[in-house]
């Protein structure tokens, strides 16, 4: 992705390994600032990934993999480590399926850097296919709308449901994009408007509560990611998005759902299964900390909610684009 960091612009991915540390970009900064910051043991990286340094489905199984790669350099316990980077944050598939394709690599002798910068090049090819396949939905004139970052934040670089978005923007094609801003964390706003920003894709913020509003008024198209995808295609993502997907099945909006094979969990069985993460109350009592509510007041935070396969028009994969009726495909 394109970041501007000391007045220079210079391509930069959310998460990566260098001079034995696991590097990455501190997404909680941003848009304010690019910090980079890094980590030489793994326990750091488990956090980063716990306080959401890092965030998003595939940049988490990335930092994943690379934080077992730490802990088979630094020679901890293996099983150790696997277990708490996996204690890490209960919903996003990525994480279990990146620690196990470590634990599988290591235990044949593979070099663990190596491992990792696979696992973390292979998450941006796929990245790249889903943007070939998605962007061929987005025609001209085309009035789309996202919820909270599925961008190259989220997937080490490209994105899921931004990545149709790159494509469709690289082959010259004219369309605008409704970014709502996603409470209580912002990701919307702070970080998708950010790197459409980068890209000079034409955008509007919107808030949460308005997108019946705009879905009434005329979308085209809405596209987001998932953070895990169960066998039957009922599928997690970030808190609000359920909502979107009814609305867009009240007025005929194609919705799609951008995410590689990594998220589609088929040992979940339903929607009903995933464990959907809670959050802290002050993430919704306190803005940048400053907190917005009376005192006394409790406050709920489930971070993502689950959305039923049958408002979903298609899965946008690396392998394609599959209906919910497909997805067994997925598996073979
Ligand atoms: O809590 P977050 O910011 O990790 O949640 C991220 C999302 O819900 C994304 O939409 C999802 O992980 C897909 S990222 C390609």
């Amino acid at each position: 992705m394109k970041a501007n960091i000391n007045g220079r612009t210079e391509d930069i991915r959310a998460v990566w390994f260098e001079d034995g540390k696991v590097t990455m970009i501190d997404q909680r900064e941003l848009p304010d600032k690019v910090t980079i910051v890094s980590f030489k043991d793994y326990r750091y990286v488990a956090e980063a990934i716990r306080n959401m340094t890092t965030r998003g489905a595939p940049s988490i199984g990335a930092t994943a993999a690379y934080g077992m790669c730490l802990a088979a350099i630094n020679g901890d316990d293996i099983e150790q480590a696997a277990k708490d980077i996996k204690a890490a944050r209960p919903t996003a598939n990525d994480l279990f399926y990146a620690v196990d394709y470590m634990l599988d690599d290591l235990s044949k002798g593979k070099d663990p850097i190596g491992s990792a910068d696979a696992y973390a090049q292979s998450m941006v090819d796929k990245c790249i296919k889903i943007g070939e396949y998605g962007g061929e939905l987005i025609k001209d004139g085309y009035r789309l709308m996202t919820h909270c970052n599925a961008g190259a934040l989220a997937t080490v670089d490209v994105g899921t449901a931004l990545a149709p978005m790159r494509k469709a923007h690289g082959d010259g094609k004219d369309f605008f994009v409704y970014v709502s801003e996603t409470r209580p964390r912002l990701q919307g706003m702070q970080l998708t408007a950010w790197e459409l920003l980068q890209e000079g894709i034409d955008h509007a913020i919107i808030p949460d509560g308005s997108s019946g509003h705009f879905i009434r008024k005329g979308v085209d198209m809405i596209i987001v990611g998932a953070d895990r995808i169960a066998a039957n295609g009922d599928f997690a993502n970030k808190i609000g998005t359920f909502e979107k997907a009814v609305l867009a099945k009240e007025f005929n909006v194609p919705f799609y759902v951008a995410a590689p094979i990594s998220t589609f969990d088929f040992n979940t069985k339903t929607g009903e299964d995933i464990v959907i993460e809670d959050r802290s109350e002050e993430e919704v009592t306190m803005v940048k900390g400053v907190r917005i509510a009376p005192i006394g007041c409790k406050a709920l935070n489930p971070s993502f909610d689950m959305t039923p396969a049958r408002y979903v028009t298609g899965f946008i994969t690396e392998k394609g684009i599959l209906k919910p009726s497909e997805i067994s495909k997925v598996r073979e």
